[in-house]
């Protein structure tokens, strides 16, 4: 009788045992692959995460929060130039456009809008996760700053592709951004 109440006992803490590994196991699981199963939840989880609203959503109000009816169409066409100071880069108040000693840019419209959305300017998965990787648009330009890329090529070939895919799925919005203005080259040689 006694050892029958013993094994009983020993049973009961095996399987709480058994259960906190599970469960620690199972939260290991979430944190380290955070957003869920499918490509497309990954890729809003790491757009979130990253910071790209940050440059590239127009904000709604002065304390900077992301205008949800447009993220991601970048800077606004209605808006206009910061104003610039040598040896400063200032930037606009929502962040979509910046000046400074490479002139002035403005962040582009990730949209799958086809007329002004990352597609009108030739991207596909492929020459997407490219741009990452070598800092060249589709077009062969060289992405100028801020757009920090050499930060997000530390990202895996698959978080780049959730990405793409992601972007493909929000909502398309029409906005031209409007061109960027590259500082004339540094003058090179005597
Ligand atoms: C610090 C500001 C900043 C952040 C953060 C940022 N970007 Fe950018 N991004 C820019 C700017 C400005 C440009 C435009 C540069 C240019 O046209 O040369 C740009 C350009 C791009 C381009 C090239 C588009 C084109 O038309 O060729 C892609 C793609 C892009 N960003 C995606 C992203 C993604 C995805 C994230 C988040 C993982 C992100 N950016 C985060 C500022 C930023």
């Amino acid at each position: 009788m006694k050892i029958q109440f013993r094994s009983l006992w020993m049973f009961g803490a095996l399987a709480i045992a058994l259960g906190v590994v599970v469960s620690v196991s199972q939260s290991a699981g979430q944190g380290t692959r955070g957003g869920g199963g499918s490509p497309v939840e990954r890729g809003k989880y790491l757009v979130n995460i990253t910071g790209c609203h940050d440059c590239h959503s127009p904000k709604k109000d002065a304390a900077g929060h992301i205008d949800e009816t447009r993220i991601l169409s970048g800077r606004p066409s209605t808006t206009t130039v910061p104003s610039t100071t040598p040896g400063e880069i200032h930037t606009a108040l929502d962040l979509t456009a910046w000046t400074g000693p490479w002139g002035t840019t403005n962040a582009s419209n990730l949209t799958p809008d086809t007329m002004t959305g990352l597609l009108a300017r030739k991207y596909n998965e492929a020459n997407f996760v490219a741009m990452f990787r070598t800092g060249k648009k589709p077009s062969g330009v060289g992405v100028l700053p801020p757009m920090p890329y050499e930060m997000y090529a530390n990202m895996t070939d698959d978080d780049l592709k959730a990405i793409w895919a992601y972007l493909q799925t929000i909502k398309p919005i029409r906005n031209q951004v409007p061109a960027n203005a590259p500082a004339p080259a540094p003058a090179r040689g005597k």
